[in-house]
């Protein structure tokens, strides 16, 4: 039997080509090798829907969003053949298991992760969610007795708390829980946006990754050239996403200076690239039925796997009786 592959992708919308070239990409890599489980993961998205302080929160977006992330990775390639893509809110069991490891885990722990350390430095009021978004994410990566966790490099310290928990419920309960390795995807190139940071909506430097035509026209023509002449690196390390190193060099010396022209040339690579993605997203978005009813099916499918895991849980712990 395959390995399990489980990770959790938030519904915060459109995304870039940074996210795909960072991250979304690998999960369409990966798919053949593991028994793949992809989930939005929308409980963990009221963190940031800004429920506190504002006290305002938008749940049509909240909606659109989450069935924006079941497009588009279908979009890029997710094959719902080999890959259960669920919703998180169709486990009530992660959300009670959350409930479980909250009560082995102490709140000086918890004041230790990155996340909670952040936002307190940002001074803003904490929600208790946010507080407790690690064992959320641990109960969402345990309850599956997942293996391998592919997540960016800002999770790795989530998964080393969910590694915790399960040392701790083990010992406290006996073998109960799977060991998951967190997979970090760093390997992959930091993708530069048009200003040459890194790629970041914090930025305001992206590229969408179903980006219109007109999109990427504008998008290509705003990145910043310097004015030195010769090869504009910002332009360049851009155009690497789409092309490999020898051609590139090629390409970029034939025309060295020329930054239109080049500036054309990444236009019509990126287009060639995105299009037939946006084409594919669309067609999908025409039939939302069809893909809400994987949603649902696969809701089901994996609520059945949940509930065997508490079962198991609910007896160790003490509180089945029936
Ligand atoms: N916290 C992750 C992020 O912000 C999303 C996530 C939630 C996740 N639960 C998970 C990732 C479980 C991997 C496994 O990107």
């Amino acid at each position: 039997m395959n390995k399990i592959l489980l990770s959790g992708v938030k519904p915060t919308g459109r995304p870039h080509i940074g996210n795909y070239f960072g991250a979304m990409k690998q999960f369409v890599d990966l798919q053949d090798k593991y028994d793949s489980r992809i989930f939005i993961a929308d409980l963990h998205a009221l963190t940031s829907t800004a429920l506190i302080p504002s006290g305002q929160a938008d749940s049509k977006q909240l909606r659109d969003d989450i069935i924006g992330v079941a497009l588009d990775y279908l979009a890029i390639g997710l094959d719902p053949k080999k890959c259960l893509i669920f919703k998180q809110s169709d486990l009530p069991q992660v959300t009670e298991l959350c409930w479980i490891f909250d009560c082995i885990t102490t709140m000086p722990y918890l004041m230790r992760a990155h996340s909670f350390k952040d936002a307190e430095a940002k001074n803003k009021d904490i929600s208790v969610g946010t507080f407790n978004y690690p064992m959320l994410m641990a109960a969402d990566i345990l309850i599956h007795d997942s293996n391998v966790v592919p997540v960016g490099q800002d999770q790795k310290q989530h998964v080393e708390f969910a590694r915790d928990t399960v040392e701790k419920f083990n010992r406290i309960f006996g073998e109960t829980f799977v060991m998951p390795e967190a997979l970090i995807m760093e390997d992959v190139a930091v993708v530069p946006g048009i200003d040459g940071q890194k790629m970041s909506k914090s930025y305001n430097n992206t590229i969408p990754l179903f980006a219109t035509d007109e999109e990427i026209q504008k998008a290509v023509m705003g990145i910043v050239t310097d004015s030195s002449g010769g090869i504009p690196k910002n332009v360049y390390a851009i155009h690497s996403l789409f092309r490999t190193k020898d051609e590139l060099d090629q390409i970029y010396s034939e025309n060295e200076g020329k930054y239109k022209v080049l500036k054309d040339l990444l236009i019509e690579d990126m287009s060639n690239f995105i299009r037939p993605l946006r084409e594919k997203r669309a067609e999908l978005e025409k039939d939302l039925p069809t893909v809400l009813k994987m949603l649902k099916e696969n809701g089901e499918k994996v609520r059945e796997i949940a509930e065997a895991k508490m079962k198991d849980v609910r007896e160790k712990i003490g509180v089945s009786l029936y």
